[in-house]
């Protein structure tokens, strides 16, 4: 992989971080809480009209780590990860990333994204008309900083890539397929395998499997425990099975805060977390 000829996406964060002004700096105490972490929220509130979607939030993920993030219908889950890309601003608290070295909510969404932070939608959004390579390749391609932009051109370490991420989301036999003639759970891995591309850090998928077949769901499973292994991912959803098939630390979100935080089996048998999600 560490081809000369490979854009270093990955290499991205480190020029980023180097010339990030004061403003992102944040205090050494808090960098130190945050040590190992490539998440760090903490006390976060967002409130809509007084309303407090998040409320006082803390969530810590590990680099490497591979998080389910459960709770009924408007506990926050998505609010959470709208704050982690900058797409929404907490009121209050610290969202810090990289082992506290960037404080994310002085940083715009595309600022977010270049750190290396992905997130994928519930939706799929491929381009239909283009085939699975071509749709992998136009990912590679949006490397926001202007000079690779302009100097880029499809080499072989770049071919190789595309061919392993295709290998990866189960769609090698399908290189020359058009987007739109996919399954919707092809759709879904074929964004994800976008995601790669760019080869985010931090990964969050909101409910990735929601629509899928139970094939494509237990096939989800396995891919997104081997897309872990290089990077922290962090993954919303309802589907029960799915979230055991992974095997993750499961944390229970239920109006805004933490409810509960620990293994599958520990919070399926949390009284409160039965009362106000499993027992529904
Ligand atoms: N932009 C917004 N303006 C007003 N209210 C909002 C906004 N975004 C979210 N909310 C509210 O915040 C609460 C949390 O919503 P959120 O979408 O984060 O829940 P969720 O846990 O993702 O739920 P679901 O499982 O249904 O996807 C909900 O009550 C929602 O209506
Ligand atoms: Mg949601």
């Amino acid at each position: 992989m560490p081809d000369a000829d490979t854009v270093p996406a990955a290499a991205a964060p480190a020029p980023a971080n180097k010339s990030r002004g004061r403003n992102t700096r944040v205090s050494e105490a808090k960098a130190r809480l945050a040590a190992n972490t490539i998440l760090y929220v903490d006390g976060v509130t967002v409130a809509f009209d007084g309303f407090r979607a998040l409320n006082e939030l803390s969530l810590f993920i590990e680099k490497g780590e591979l998080r389910t993030i459960i709770g009924p219908n408007g506990a926050g889950k998505t609010t959470m990860m709208d704050v982690v890309t900058g797409k929404t601003r907490p009121d209050k608290g610290d969202v810090l990333f990289d082992e506290g070295s960037v404080d994310l909510t002085r940083l715009d969404e595309a600022a977010i994204a270049n750190l290396g932070i992905g997130r994928k939608f519930q939706k799929p959004t491929v381009f239909e008309h283009l085939t699975v390579f071509e749709n992998l390749e136009l990912a590679l391609k949006t490397d926001r900083r202007i000079l690779a932009t302009l100097l880029f051109r499809l080499g072989a370490a770049q071919a190789r890539r595309i061919d392993e991420t295709m290998g990866l989301i189960g769609l090698g036999d399908r290189r020359s397929a058009r987007a739109g003639t996919l399954s919707h759970g092809q759709k879904q891995w074929l964004e994800i395998g976008m995601l790669l591309m760019q080869e985010p850090q931090l990964l969050l998928l909101d409910e990735p499997v929601a629509g899928m077949t139970d094939h494509e769901t237990e096939a989800t499973a396995e891919m997104l425990l081997d897309i872990a292994r290089e990077r922290s991912v962090i993954v919303v959803e309802h589907d029960m099975e799915f979230v055991r098939r992974l095997g993750a630390k499961v944390t229970v979100l239920h109006e805004g805060s933490v409810l509960a935080e620990g293994s599958i089996d520990y919070v399926q048998n949390d009284a409160r977390v039965i009362e106000v999600y499993l027992g529904r």
